[in-house]
């Protein structure tokens, strides 16, 4: 696996750039580079730029994290996975509900291909529940368990799969990483401050600060950082959060 993990604050931030086209993206990126140690590419922004975004960032020294969530037959899934490989992408991202066959086959394509090529794997994590699905969606769509449960059943079977991590709301950190051991990676969206709380469409929130100090390896922070007056200033903020969870984490 690409070696990512770093005590470096600044590195457990990722920036979600959710920007709509490539000069928006490019004006973000030449922004924050110095300040972010990943940037993490959605559906909308790489089905309109493509992977010339990922070069850019390349070139800028900083990491990317593919989040295109792969959900398909393990075949076309695994297929998928080798192409993220060949971009250099340093995490990318699949449905745990794909399945476990889905999982591991991409799991060691991805093994295989980075062989191949002589680099490191990148992190391949595993979405569990949407946080915009809540029980009663689940039942719709056939499943008996609450999201909760859900959560925990789809991230052991990430596990067992072999898949490297998650990404899992503020509310789940706790619970995934007793379950899942210490090297399970946990990657968390859904961050606010509690000082200046951003009114959206996050329910389930939390503080840098408190992901950290519950477990989280990294989160994931997008419009507190690009509706903030000072962007820049905000990824300081953050970063500072994230050295007192993690000097907090360490102290209990
Ligand atoms: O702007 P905000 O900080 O809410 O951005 C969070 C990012 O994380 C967005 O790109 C969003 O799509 C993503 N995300 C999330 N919740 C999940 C999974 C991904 O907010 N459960």
């Amino acid at each position: 696996m690409k070696s990512i993990s770093s005590n470096n604050p600044k590195d457990k931030l990722i920036f979600a750039l959710d920007a709509a086209g490539y000069e928006e993206a490019l004006s973000w990126i030449d922004l924050l580079s110095g300040h972010v140690g990943m940037f993490k590419i959605g559906k909308e922004l790489f089905t309109s730029v493509g992977p010339k975004i990922i070069e850019i960032i390349k070139q800028r020294e900083r990491r990317v994290f593919l989040d295109l969530k792969f959900h398909d037959i393990p075949n076309t899934v695994a297929r998928a996975a080798e192409a993220a490989v060949a971009l250099n992408v340093d995490i990318f991202n699949v449905h745990a509900a794909g399945g476990s066959r889905m999982m591991r086959e991409t799991v060691d394509a991805v093994a295989a291909c980075a062989g191949r090529r002589g680099i490191k794997s990148p992190v391949v994590l595993a979405v569990t529940v949407l946080t915009s699905l809540n029980n009663s969606d689940l039942l719709e769509i056939g499943f008996e368990k609450t999201t909760d449960e859900l959560v925990m059943h789809l991230a052991k079977m990430a596990h067992l799969a072999g898949v490297t991590g998650v990404v899992a709301s503020p509310r789940d950190i706790a619970a995934i990483r007793s379950a899942c051991g210490k090297d399970f990676v946990i990657v968390t969206p859904g961050i606010r401050s509690t000082d200046e709380p951003v009114k959206d469409d996050q329910k389930r929130t939390l503080s840098a600060f408190e992901a950290i100090r519950a477990g989280a390896d990294y989160v994931v922070v997008g419009r507190p950082i690009r509706n903030a007056p000072d962007p820049i200033a905000a990824c300081c903020r953050i970063i500072d959060e994230i050295t007192s969870g993690l000097a907090s984490r360490e102290s209990t």
